[in-house]
């Protein structure tokens, strides 16, 4: 089933090819004046100048062809060779009776699907999260969603940050508050077991202490160097797999885990698969000895690195540093071995790494590293940045003590203003208080997702709850509301006995309805293309106005009956895609409010 853009795009290319004419140049796109036309393609101005001819002759001859097409109602040249195409009215209503009746609501599946995985959250044991990993759950929720909507297979991957110099800090201060712990450590570092279970006290650590004393602990490792050169011995113990940094370290991370899966989770973000860093420390001993093997590794002041800068790069890259001067595997390391553990274990086509901006340098290292190694091909790996949540400062949002993002507050913060917008609304205050109380948590997550999402990634925007929460405007609970509104009618109509039947499409508003139906597959194909969820989002909302519009000139229930069965298959096409729009962008619709 082909979306009435493309199929009128194929059209115009049939009568580009029977001119002669370049048939590349035949795009079709939505009308820029849509009071006069539907779609337009501009194909004959670039035509003419690569062929010397004038435009509107060629125009002419390109409308001559395809005014006998029974999917156009009007074609018409405007200005200097503008085409403009006027769908028919069946060819429009076959379209819409078709995604009425399609379960996808007319998006196709890509023709090859691939394996595809999304690394994306990256949260870490302990570090506070910051906007950059609330930002990277969001798109990189919605990218694994459109990527599995479009067919592709798709794995997410948390990639948890369990490995790092903060586990040494963490192990030091845990122990300096707690000399038991501390004991049970260097007793079992001396002779225990990695694999035995955890001693009693080591359970006793909670994330409110990890949550307190990473900061401390942080701001002595920058301040004092003998302290920091603890944390790093301490990192390389826990590397070295010595059992009580070991089996203390499980402890954050279980922790850890655990709360962060909880707040996720009720952002709507789920990951498939919750790997950490230290899941592949065991493949990076082999890993280190075949870059050395392929010549690749370099000694630098004690340190083992790659060198990855090429010629013709407009500045000098960084190499990748492998092994530290004190034996630790850094981040890019484990980051390179984790390339090598999907290839082996999923085989992925496509790995997206959804991460701040600010980390592009150290994906091109670390891919360019990987090309070198022949540990992925040239364009398997891709890293899509974005900017900054930001404060009305204009500096990466931060909470109104100064401190980092918790996505627990956040998300309570969201909540607590979607009840009192729901008040103001006069919205879900008959209903059951549970049932409001997951309302609220819909309206909630859709305020922050939608704000988020609908910016193109690469742009940085203001954190501002009181208009993300509103119900009017360009916002996730204004799409909610509209959804809602549409069920009702839809509940309404069932509740009468009315059903859907043949679709018409007379009326005005219901042409832009079927029009904006229509288009929700070049919405998706361009989102997918460019890895841009805001062109879901901007359907998503475009689709709500567009049934507003509809709603408020098309009456539905008190119309006659073959117009109200018209009009209610539209309506329940409308809910369907909308529905499916807002699930690719990870937003739920509640079933009332
Ligand atoms: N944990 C990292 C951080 O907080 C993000 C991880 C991103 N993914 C990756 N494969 N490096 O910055």
């Amino acid at each position: 089933m082909t979306d009435l853009k493309r199929a009128l795009g194929e059209a115009v290319e049939a009568a580009f090819a029977a001119e002669g004419l370049p048939v590349e140049l035949a795009r079709v796109t939505p009308s820029d004046r849509p009071d006069l036309a539907d779609f337009q393609s501009n194909g004959a101005l670039a035509a003419a100048k690569r062929v010397g001819k004038n435009p509107r002759e060629i125009a002419l001859a390109v409308a001559e062809r395809l005014k006998d097409d029974p999917r156009i109602a009007a074609v018409e040249v405007a200005g200097p060779g503008f085409v403009n195409l006027k769908v028919s009215e069946a060819a429009l209503a076959a379209r819409a009776a078709a995604i009425a009746a399609d379960a996808r609501a007319g998006a196709e599946l890509v023709a090859g699907p691939r394996k595809v995985l999304v690394d994306y959250g990256g949260p870490n044991v302990a570090k506070p999260m910051h906007v950059g990993h609330l930002r990277s759950s969001i798109i990189g929720e919605c990218i694994k969603r459109l990527y599995r909507f479009r067919g592709d297979e798709v794995v997410g991957d948390a990639h948890f940050g369990d490995w790092g110099y903060q586990m040494g800090l963490l192990i030091g201060a845990v122990g300096d508050e707690d000399p038991e712990i501390k004991a049970l450590v260097e007793g079992l570092n001396a002779s225990g077991d990695a694999q035995s279970a955890p001693p009693e006290a080591f359970t006793r650590v909670t994330l409110a202490d990890l949550d307190r004393l990473y900061p401390l602990a942080a701001a002595r490792g920058k301040a004092e160097p003998d302290y920091r050169d603890r944390a790093r011995k301490l990192t390389a113990e826990l590397q070295a797999k010595s059992a009580g940094s070991y089996l203390l370290w499980r402890q954050f991370a279980k922790v850890t885990q655990t709360a962060l899966e909880r707040d996720f989770h009720a952002l709507g973000v789920d990951f498939d698969l919750w790997k950490g860093e230290s899941d592949v420390d065991p493949l990076i001993p082999g890993m280190v000895a075949d870059l050395d093997a392929k010549g690749l590794l370099v000694d630098d002041q004690g340190a083992r690195i790659v060198r990855v800068s090429r010629e013709g790069d407009k500045r000098e890259l960084p190499p990748l540093l492998v092994v530290s001067s004190e034996g630790s595997a850094m981040y890019g390391t484990t980051d390179l071995a984790t390339i090598l553990d999907r290839q082996q274990g999923f085989g992925p086509d496509l790995v997206i790494y959804c991460v701040d901006q600010r980390q592009a340098d150290h994906f091109e290292i670390v891919f360019r590293a990987a090309y070198l190694a022949g540990y992925a091909e040239e364009g398997q790996l891709e890293h899509i940045g974005f900017g900054t949540m930001n404060g009305t400062d204009g500096k990466p949002f931060k909470t109104r003590e100064g401190g980092v993002l918790k996505l627990n507050d956040l998300i309570e913060m969201a909540r607590t203003k979607a009840r009192e917008r729901l008040h103001e609304a006069g919205l879900g205050e008959n209903l059951p208080p549970e049932e409001f109380e997951d309302i609220a948590g819909k309206v909630a997550v859709a305020a922050l997702k939608f704000a988020d999402l609908q910016n193109f990634r690469g742009t940085s925007y203001v954190f501002d709850l009181d208009r993300f929460t509103s119900f009017e405007g360009k916002t996730g609970p204004y799409l909610l509301y509209q959804a809602v509104r549409i069920k009702s009618v839809l509940r309404k109509a069932e509740a009468e006995g009315a059903r859907g039947g043949d679709v018409a499409v007379a009326e005005p508003a219901e042409r832009d309805l079927a029009l904006t139906l229509d288009a929700f597959e070049s919405a998706l194909a361009e989102a997918y293309d460019k890895k841009a969820p805001n062109a879901v989002a901007e359907h998503a909302y475009r689709l709500s106005q567009s049934f507003s519009r509809f709603y408020a000139a098309c009456p539905i229930l008190q119309a006659e009956p073959d117009v109200r069965a018209s009009r209610l298959t539209l309506a329940a096409a409308t809910l369907k895609q909308l529905e499916l729009a807002l699930d690719v962008l990870g937003v739920t619709v509640p079933a009332r409010m």
